[in-house]
C-alpha cells in the first residue's frame, strides 16, 4: 500500500490547529524555542505535519528551511502521520537467521503494508530495526514497550488481535 493519507475532517483539522495555537502560545517569540516546539509538536501529533512547521516558522519570525532542517536532522522526529503503536521488527543478525524476514512478510500481509509505512487507520506504524537488545529470545519484535520474543509467522494475527484489543 503506498497511500497511507489519513482522511481528517474539517473538525479534526480544527482541533488540530487549537492544538497547534496551544503549543505555541506556551513559549515566546524566540528562535531558541525552535526544537521544544517541535518536540511538543511531534508528541501531541505523533509526527510534523508541514503546515505546523510553516506555523512555527512564522511564529518564531524564522526561515521554514531552518524549521525543514532541523525537523529532519533529528531522528525522533517524523513527517509522515505516525500509528498509535509502533511494531519494529528487529532485522539484526540473530533475528534474521532465526526467520526474521518471515516474520516481517507475514506482518506486511496482515497488515497490507510495508515497512515504514502507516495503517490507515492511523493504529500502527511498521518498521524494521537493527537490533532490539534481547537476541536470546530471536525473532522479536516489539510493539511500543512490549516485546514479543521466538516469534513465528502462525503467531502474527493473535500478536495483532491483542495489540488491537489494547489500543490506545
Ligand atoms: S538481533 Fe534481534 S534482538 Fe538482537
Amino acid at each position: 500500500m503506498t497511500d497511507h493519507n489519513i482522511t481528517m475532517s474539517s473538525d479534526n483539522r480544527q482541533k488540530q490547529k487549537e492544538a497547534l495555537l496551544n503549543i505555541l502560545s506556551s513559549y515566546s517569540k524566540e528562535s531558541r524555542f525552535l526544537l521544544p516546539i517541535l518536540q511538543d509538536i511531534q508528541r501531541t501529533f505523533r509526527y510534523l505535519p508541514v503546515e505546523a512547521m510553516k506555523e512555527v516558522a512564522t511564529y518564531l519570525d524564522v526561515p521554514e528551511s531552518r524549521v525543514y532542517s532541523v525537523a529532519t536532522f533529528y531522528k525522533a522526529f517524523t513527517l509522515s502521520p505516525r500509528g498509535r503503536k509502533t511494531i519494529r521488527v528487529c532485522g539484526g543478525t540473530a533475528c534474521h537467521l532465526r526467520g526474521g524476514a518471515f516474520i516481517l512478510n507475514t506482518l506486511q500481509k496482515e497488515l497490507s503494508i510495508s515497512s515504514g509505512e502507516t495503517t490507515p487507520d492511523g493504529q500502527f506504524t511498521l518498521e524494521t530495526v537493527n537490533c532490539l537488545g534481547a537476541c536470546a529470545l530471536a525473532p522479536v519484535v516489539m510493539v511500543n514497550e512490549k516485546v514479543y520474543g521466538q516469534m513465528t509467522p502462525n503467531l502474527i494475527p493473535s500478536m495483532i488481535e491483542e495489540e488491537q484489543n489494547n489500543d490506545v
